[in-house]
């Protein structure tokens, strides 16, 4: 018998490129505000991620497993609707574990796995397209939460593959979407319609968005028993003292995640213990007792909401598949 050749490693784009300077003058723009804050982002270094994938785990966190059983029990639904063969691109595709689960339903004809820095994709990449050798794979290094746009090397490799006329699929699952204030939501969801138009027609979106629901549910899940959530806010220090070169004592704030049901969102917070004076290089705050640094917010839709948004942003409307508890959406809205 023939012994068959490996399928050579997808290529790999990395378009962003940390810019340190860039990010010291966020963090210190961020905590001299009142009160002060300090991007989600910070939340995700190699600790942070690893906190995060455990999070997911946890009997209060609901989202990941409520929306893989959405993806499980509407395979078929969605596997009608959502053109096959066309060009999958997985934002924020970490592990690409979502999406590898959804090939034999969706049968695209190539996979690009989006993520801030294709080092987080290399090896799983490899390894996805040594189980799947006809797929055609790429890995991209974007910053899509700035701004979301394929470059000219994603349009050449895309023109040069066989998939060159297909639909784009953008999948956006985990309800990421949230972490966005609607303004934000907006404006990332016109880019993603601008992607899906792109290609050839039938292309759309397909994304999971966490439901509003009662505060007894939402608060737990970012509040969780064993203090895991807690960790990955508090890591967040850890991070920011590694970049600005700051002093923040992590075992000095308290984890507080709390519904704010005008906003209709989960915040995350750092709140000081003690007073605190937080140093860095050329700067300084001081904390009082009691005083918060906001770190993240989670919003929760109404699914009507979440559809009049996709329809602002272009989307025309498409399927909604939902649990049985109506706790998480998937949405598939065409382009
Ligand atoms: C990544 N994102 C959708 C999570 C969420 O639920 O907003 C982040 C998270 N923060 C605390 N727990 C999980």
């Amino acid at each position: 018998m023939p012994i068959q050749a490996p399928p050579p490693p997808p290529p790999f784009i990395q378009l962003h490129h940390e810019d340190r300077a860039a990010l010291r003058a966020e963090l210190v723009a961020g905590l001299l505000q009142i009160p002060a804050r300090i991007a989600p982002k910070f939340l995700y270094d190699a600790l942070g991620s690893r906190l995060f994938d455990a999070i997911t785990e946890l009997p209060e966190y609901y989202p990941t497993r409520t929306e893989a059983s959405i993806f499980r029990q509407h395979g078929a639904g969605m596997a009608r609707v959502v053109p096959h063969g066309a060009i999958l691109l997985d934002l924020g595709a970490g592990s690409c574990v979502k999406a590898a689960r959804l090939f034999p339903v969706l049968r695209p004809s190539a996979y690009v796995a989006i993520d801030i820095s294709v080092e987080y994709l290399r090896d799983t990449l490899q390894q996805l397209q040594k189980q799947h050798p006809a797929l055609a794979m790429m890995g991209l290094g974007m910053d899509f939460s700035a701004r979301f746009a394929l470059g000219a090397e994603v349009a050449d490799w895309l023109a040069d593959g066989p998939a060159a006329q297909a639909p784009r699929v953008v999948f956006y699952p985990g309800s990421s979407i949230g972490n966005f204030n609607p303004g934000e939501a907006l404006a990332l969801l016109q880019q993603a319609h601008a992607v899906c138009r792109s290609g050839g027609a039938g292309g759309g979106l397909l994304i999971g968005v966490d439901r509003l629901k009662p505060r007894a549910v939402l608060e737990p899940a970012y509040d969780d028993a064993l203090g895991v959530t807690a960790a990955f806010n508090r890591n967040l220090l850890l991070n920011v003292n590694r970049v600005l070169g700051a002093d923040f004592a992590p075992a000095a704030w308290q984890h507080v995640g709390l519904f704010n049901e005008q906003a209709s969102r989960i915040e995350m917070h750092l709140q000081a213990t003690t007073r605190q004076a937080v140093t860095w290089a050329g700067g300084e705050r001081v904390f009082e007792p009691g005083a918060r640094v906001h770190t993240e917010s989670s919003y929760k839709w109404q699914p009507e909401a979440f559809e009049a948004l996709l329809t602002q942003a272009g989307f025309a409307r498409g399927h909604h598949w939902t649990d049985a508890q109506g706790w998480f959406s998937v949405f598939w809205a065409p382009a």
